[in-house]
């Protein structure tokens, strides 16, 4: 029997018989006295045999790392010299009397300490290992207790824990879709829930009013460091609340999870409408941690020679931003040429800069490629728009206004992050008044939310003209991060017809995807309206994960896969056969 954990070990128990289990981290030989580190989930304790318990003794020389291991001993002081004060356990030991091997261990593949430098690929190809760390132990445990708390949080709060259907059909939150043959229709597949979108509003058609669940979701898009393709929504749904409502319930939970889990008080979360989002920080999930807005130009660049400004600062869908670095002499001229670069990946052209040396000087008190294409007094009035002080650098960005946002947005956050700009560790706030739909390269409107979220104008207005119509939606932005989205619904069958008009669905097409949908709203569907957080990126927020990654016990690489299991896998073909399904194999060069 297990008398304590390793890692809880302390002074009060000086003096006493204990019975431990656990793995051995490290083994150390010193001169006739063999010290074992051994190892359990609460941490980690130094064990010590010497030659006077023979057999003990013998078979602590043979163990090895990651040996598992029963051992009976006394806890005692460690002597003054050998007191580690880093660890929770470093002023004791256990003398160790007997010492039973419950198994042994291969060589790991890599070290299990916070000194591990191991690739990922080795780490998730030996999760279990990787998952024996200390840190990753602690991350995950951070995830079950927030679990946990929420729950707590929504059951007091009146709402009902239910499940919907995994096998589904597809539900458009805009990636694609993962896919389930069915053996009972051969050739019909079920898609895996993207969220339980419809589900949930369906349940508030049910008349269950307060719906949550921590919903597994599936989507089959590009990976990023915090996106996988399955992954967990704190998933909300209400009737009869309004936008601030429901915002405020999940802010009031957010708020209460960084209180109780960090320590941190986000304070009341400012909100900021989309458009000024854009405008400010070219992001709709604006880390306002720092400010280092971008400051529109074009007004000033109509007439000037130079096309590259000139030709957007007189088109309607481009931009012309101006970027101010305070103390832009920290930049080398080799940072800029990497800035360069690095916008380079969000589709711009180049990053037009000045250089302010001494604004004293004059026009000779500046440096910058640009100056020669731009009359004076043009170039005065940019530095006066941007409130320009000595040493400062400006950027600029001209392109397609999507280009100027995405670059200067991004380049926005890489300053921030490579000159350590952060005026606040945390940063949380509401992104509202999201445009309804975006324009698509053919000609059409795709839903900016999902289909199902409701305009904030009448249907006549919102056919007229898409490109204006707002929804309600909001997000939920946490230092860059967006942790949650969520609306108000339509909840009336002519409404949501009119959204499928816009989105170029026909009749035919919105009754085979959503007829079931279009018939519940015609059965006294409640006005409604819910948000979901995802539960990924905020644990990985609360732990300082850099990765969502870490913070999932079995995750997916970047390509998708589990190189645990060495999933997805082929299948042998009498179940292909069974499913009417025939392979066609990509060709092999
Ligand atoms: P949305 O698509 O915005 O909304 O998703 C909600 C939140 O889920 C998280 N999330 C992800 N996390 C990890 N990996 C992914 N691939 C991934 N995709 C999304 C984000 C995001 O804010 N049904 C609506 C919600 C609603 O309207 O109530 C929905 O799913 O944190
Ligand atoms: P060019 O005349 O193309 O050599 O450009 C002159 C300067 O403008 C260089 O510093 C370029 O990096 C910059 N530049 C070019 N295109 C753009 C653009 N679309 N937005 C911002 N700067 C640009």
């Amino acid at each position: 029997m297990r008398s304590h954990y390793c890692g809880l070990l302390r002074d009060s128990n000086i003096g006493q018989d204990v019975d431990l289990f656990g793995w051995v981290h490290r083994r150390r030989d010193h001169g006739g006295v063999i010290f074992l580190d051994v190892r359990d989930h609460q941490g980690i304790i130094q064990v010590v045999f010497d030659p006077d318990t023979q057999e003990s003794f013998k078979l602590a020389d043979q163990v090895r790392n990651e040996y598992v291991l029963h051992i009976t001993g006394k806890v005692r002081a460690r002597d003054d010299e050998a007191v580690n004060p880093k660890m929770p356990t470093g002023e004791l030991e256990v003398l160790g009397k007997e010492l039973t091997i419950l198994n042994a261990a291969d060589t790991p593949p890599f070290q299990l300490d916070e000194y591990s430098s191991a690739g990922e690929d080795v780490r998730l190809r030996y999760r279990y290992l990787d998952l024996r760390r200390p840190e990753m132990q602690e991350k995950l445990r951070v995830r079950s207790q927030v679990v946990h708390e929420v729950r707590r949080f929504l059951d007091a709060n009146d709402f009902v824990d239910m499940e919907t259907p995994i096998l589904t059909r597809a539900t458009p939150e805009g990636a694609r879709d993962y896919l389930v043959p069915s053996r009972t229709q051969p050739g019909n597949f079920f898609a895996l829930p993207q969220s339980p979108q419809l589900f949930k509003q369906l349940l508030m058609m049910s008349g269950f009013d307060r719906y949550y669940q921590i919903a597994r979701c599936f989507r089959d898009e590009d990976l990023r460091a915090d996106r996988q393709p399955e992954f967990t929504q704190i998933d909300i749904e209400t009737s009869f609340l309004g936008e601030q409502e429901i915002m405020d319930i999940s802010e009031q939970l957010i708020r209460q999870l960084f209180q109780s889990t960090i320590d941190v008080d986000l304070g009341e979360l400012p909100h900021i409408s989309y458009a000024c989002a854009m405008q400010r920080y070219g992001s709709d999930r604006p880390d306002l941690r720092f400010d280092l807005p971008l400051v529109d130009i074009a007004d000033l660049l109509k007439d000037v020679e130079f096309k590259v400004f000139s030709g957007p600062a007189n088109d309607a869908g481009s931009r012309v931003a101006a970027l101010k670095l305070e103390r832009g002499d920290r930049l080398s001229r080799r940072n800029i040429d990497d800035y360069t670069k690095y916008v380079s990946i969000y589709g711009a052209r180049g990053l037009a800069y000045i250089r302010v040396n001494d604004l004293s000087k004059g026009m000779e008190g500046l440096q910058s490629p640009i100056l020669k294409f731009l009359p004076d007094e043009v170039v005065s009035a940019i530095l006066d728009r941007v409130d320009a002080k000595d040493n400062d650098i400006i950027f600029f960005g001209a392109d397609r206004t999507s280009v100027v946002n995405d670059a200067l947005g991004a380049l926005r956050g890489k300053l921030a992050e490579d000159l350590d700009l952060y005026q606040r560790d945390w940063a949380a706030c509401w992104v509202t008044d999201f445009p309804m739909f975006e324009s698509t390269d053919d000609g059409g409107w795709t839903a900016i939310h999902h289909p199902f979220t409701a305009p904030s104008c009448d249907i006549e207005s919102m056919e007229a003209g898409p490109g204006q119509a707002l929804s309600r939606a909001y997000d939920i932005v946490i230092n860059g991060h967006e942790v949650g989205g969520g609306s108000i619904r339509i909840h009336e069958s002519a409404v949501q017809q009119a959204v499928f008009r816009v989105l170029k669905l026909s009749d035919n097409e919105a009754a085979t995807k959503f007829g079931f949908l279009l018939d519940a709203l015609k059965y006294g569907a409640p006005p409604h309206g819910g948000i979901a957080i995802g539960l990924d990126r905020l644990i990985m927020l609360l732990t300082g994960a850099t990765a969502i990654r870490d913070v999932i016990a079995f995750p997916k690489t970047q390509t998708a896969t589990c190189l645990l299991t060495d999933a997805p896998g082929s299948v042998d073909s009498d179940q292909l056969h069974e499913l009417g399904i025939l392979v066609k194999k990509p060709e092999t060069e």
